[in-house]
């Protein structure tokens, strides 16, 4: 006896280290309950769960319904990094430290200030959104913010930061879209993966999210998505998938959404299955803040590690174990890798970060990119580059209270933002003194006047917006004589919680409209022009009151140097060289999920009380693959703006396409020249779109496959840009096959300035059908799905 106990107490002294000994050892060595604690997060007290939420129609009832805390969710931890999301468990017998998780996809979102420490601050640069990031069109730049942004992530003590966010801008109503890319998969895919290599450069990891099918804020927690397959695979997951297999993010953050009846957390097909076995992901994965109701059905799915954790959940872990509901296995797979992702994390090396990163060198980064991702929507007459402009009328709140990102999680903790009243100023440009003093002291006094936000989802959309401050007509007259030209900034501001609305959000205000009609019309009647700057983080309507004005600047929310890359923009020192990466529709009406956004409540099935409140709710796409430019291509709908278009202070001829060879044989290079062709410099970006037979599946009329920017081209310049096409590329989804088909025929490659402005065309021929890929049968929809096909066009 005596004997055993010393062995035991030797083994004690020597339990395997994580580094040291191997992960599987390490792994034999821990006991259920700290494989439990390490699968679920430490967590923040928000108070009791609430009962679990009645099970949706037809949906079974999760067999172990251990809810996490509903209702609005933006984790924090006060232990290492305050403000940061999340952390997880420590081991330190095992030598498995802790890991700090924080938001978000615009920068570090921590606590500025801390408690007991006034000697310094912990600000994070404000990058520009998603969307501004990916009407660069870029990627080679997005990897540079990622970079710098990485950078910040591990100077703060930070393991994994918790974006990029990548989900399709399927309605512009979407309340995260600014956090988010694009309509297109493609786009999408490619910039989060330029941004994952450019953070994770830097030896910190990042959670590609919310994976998947989240392209709402209405419901978020119950909302039960019905999608087809096809829709799924080319263009919901689409993006994901080249993430992952082009940049290997650490982690994957499942969303909050059900999907095809069953929480995306807990489906094994779509996290294990299609994400770990078909696409080859080696990180983990995790829930979003709250997500999923059934801790069980989670780590049987293969979602590795629940977020930001309640001692609930792991309570029903164990106790599943125990009485044989859960395979111990699992765990052991989750456990393994987690603790994968732990061995590369600057926890695990003890890295000792500064708290103190260069944020002046990361707010340059920041100023550049935002110029090269603004878009220049019009320029009739050119109002833009400024020539021969000393004075500016600056019209419109945002000029002087310009929203750098959005809210929510989205959110950034800036030491500052330049507003375009700053920027205008810093290039040396006058400002009018009145509108310069009236604005500021109008919006304090309107923000004062303000009730104060109450608790709930509501509580992280920031305050409302402060109505546009109306100016006598005689007042904008004066401005006029006074001034050499106009800009009107239209500002709008969006983040989780909520989508936009229609009224005062995607249509302009009354006053907003007023505002530009008074302001051209004085400037016009002296000769003068009018240039709109869209502050915005979504789409607006602007066909009604676009002729009214002279140009138009899509500066997107630019982050904090916001106010002085718009006016590198306006005054031809950066040409602007970005392109929409999502159409501006001519109406609300022309979204082919106008009429399944944001989908179905039952009121009479919601539970809980204020911002508990849960309702079960479900919407059906029935735009299918239809989404953005190739709903508008095919059923011929004319946008306001259409995907892929952006003016440019020059202009750009292209010749000479050519394809590689005029059969397809296992791939295909395009090559086509750019030139420029007018007066500056300047950068641009090429799109090459496919149009696919469509015997045996209905095809859109195009799809993006490719797109190449050149470098900055002086005028007369030239460059020679080349696109490959693999197999994959003429290959549609076929889910009768569950497989990538590409059918034979004759396949064009159009290559264009936008997708509605097609420069050269060229055919090849795919002598057989290819079955490109075959895929595992995965989320199914459990009902019949009404899709819309081109043969209804
Ligand atoms: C958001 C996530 C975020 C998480 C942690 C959730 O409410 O949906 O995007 O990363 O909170 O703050």
């Amino acid at each position: 006896m005596l004997c055993l106990g010393a062995q035991s107490y030797v083994r004690a002294q020597t339990a395997p280290q994580l580094g040291k000994a191997s992960v599987k050892e390490v792994i034999a060595a821990m006991t259920l309950e700290e494989k439990a604690k390490l699968l679920v997060g430490a967590g923040r007290g928000f108070g009791p769960p609430p009962p679990p939420a009645a099970a949706a129609q037809g949906a079974a009832k999760p067999a172990t319904p251990v809810a996490a805390p509903a209702g609005p969710m933006i984790g924090q931890t006060d232990q290492k990094v305050p403000g940061a999301a999340g952390v997880t468990y420590a081991i330190p017998r095992l030598g498995i430290p802790a890991i700090v998780v924080s938001d978000g996809p615009a920068g570090v979102r921590i606590s500025p200030i801390r408690k007991g420490d006034s000697s310094k601050t912990y600000y994070a640069t404000a990058f520009p959104v998603g969307t501004l990031l990916a009407s660069s069109w870029d990627p080679e730049l997005v990897k540079q913010v990622g970079t710098a942004f990485g950078y910040e992530v591990h100077e703060y003590g930070i393991d994994i930061l918790l974006g990029p966010g990548m989900n399709i801008h399927r309605n512009p109503l979407g309340g995260r879209n600014f956090e988010y890319y694009s309509e297109d998969p493609l786009v999408t895919g490619k910039m989060a993966a330029a941004m994952v290599e450019g953070i994770q450069s830097n030896g910190v990891g990042t959670s590609i999210k919310h994976y998947t099918a989240n392209n709402q804020e209405t419901h978020r927690n119950t909302v039960n998505t019905i999608v087809s397959e096809r829709a799924m695979r080319e263009i919901y997951l689409r993006g994901f998938e080249i993430a992952v297999k082009d940049a290997q993010p650490w982690t994957v953050m499942t969303s909050y959404n059900k999907l095809n009846g069953t929480y995306t957390s807990e489906r094994q097909d779509l996290v294990t299955t299609i994400l770990r076995n078909e696409w080859g992901f080696k990180g983990f994965v995790m829930t979003d803040w709250g997500g999923g109701r059934d801790p069980i059905a989670q780590m049987n799915a293969g979602n590795d590690l629940i977020m930001p954790g309640n001692p609930n959940q792991a309570k029903a872990i164990i106790d599943a174990v125990n009485n044989k509901q859960l395979d111990e296995a699992v765990l052991n797979a989750n456990v393994e890798h987690v603790l994968n992702i732990i061995l590369k994390s600057p926890a695990f090396a003890h890295y000792k970060y500064s708290d103190a990163p260069d944020l002046k060198k990361d707010a340059q980064v920041s100023r550049m990119a935002a110029a090269q991702g603004m878009v220049l929507l019009k320029n009739s007459g050119n109002p833009l580059p400024f020539s021969g402009v000393k004075k500016v009328a600056l019209f419109g709140n945002t000029g002087y209270d310009i929203i750098a990102g959005g809210t929510g999680s989205g959110n950034v903790n800036k030491a500052y933002t330049i507003s375009l009243a700053q920027g205008l100023q810093s290039a040396g440009l006058h400002v009018d003194e009145g509108l310069l003093k009236a604005y500021p002291a109008y919006i304090a006094d309107a923000r004062a006047k303000m009730p104060k936000p109450q608790r709930g989802m509501g509580m992280f959309s920031g305050p409302p917006p402060v109505p546009q401050m109306t100016i006598a007509d005689a007042d904008i007259q004066q401005d006029a004589a006074n001034n050499d030209i106009a800009l009107i900034t239209i500002g709008r501001n969006a983040g989780e919680g909520a989508d936009r609305k229609l009224p005062d959000d995607y249509y302009l205000s009354d006053a907003e409209k007023a505002l530009i009609k008074s302001v051209s019309d004085a400037f016009h009647a002296k000769g003068k022009k009018v240039v709109a700057v869209l502050n915005i983080g979504g789409v607006i309507e602007v066909a009604s009151w676009r002729d009214e004005v002279d140009g138009i600047l899509l500066a997107w929310q630019p982050g904090l140097e916001a106010g002085n890359a718009i006016a590198d923009v306006l005054s031809g020192k950066v040409n602007p060289s970005g392109k929409l990466a999502t159409t501006f529709t001519m109406d609300y009406k022309d979204v082919p999920s106008a009429k399944n956004f944001p989908g179905k409540e039952f009121p009479d099935q919601a539970t809980g009380e204020g911002f508990r409140r849960q309702m079960p709710a479900e919407v059906t796409y029935e735009d299918g693959i239809y989404v953005g430019y190739r709903y508008y291509s095919t059923f011929k709908v004319d946008p306001a703006y259409a995907f892929g278009y952006g003016l440019s202070y020059t202009t750009f001829g292209y010749s000479g396409l050519k394809l590689s060879s005029p059969a397809f044989k296992g791939k295909l290079t395009a090559t086509v020249t750019i030139t420029n062709t007018g007066k500056v410099a300047g950068k641009e970006v090429a799109e090459l779109y496919l149009s696919a037979p469509a015997a045996k599946l209905d095809k859109p009329a195009m799809e993006l496959k490719g797109f190449a920017k050149t470098r900055l081209l002086r005028p007369g310049e030239s460059q020679t840009l080349s696109f490959d096409l693999d197999a994959k590329a003429l290959a549609s989804y076929d889910t009768a096959q569950e497989a990538w088909v590409a059918e034979a025929g004759n396949y064009t490659v159009s290559v264009g300035a936008s997708s509605k402005d097609i420069k050269q065309t060229a055919q090849f021929k795919l002598g057989n059908e290819l079955v490109v890929e075959k895929d595992e049968k995965a989320l199914a929809p459990q009902v019949a799905i009404t899709e819309m096909t081109s043969k209804t066009n």
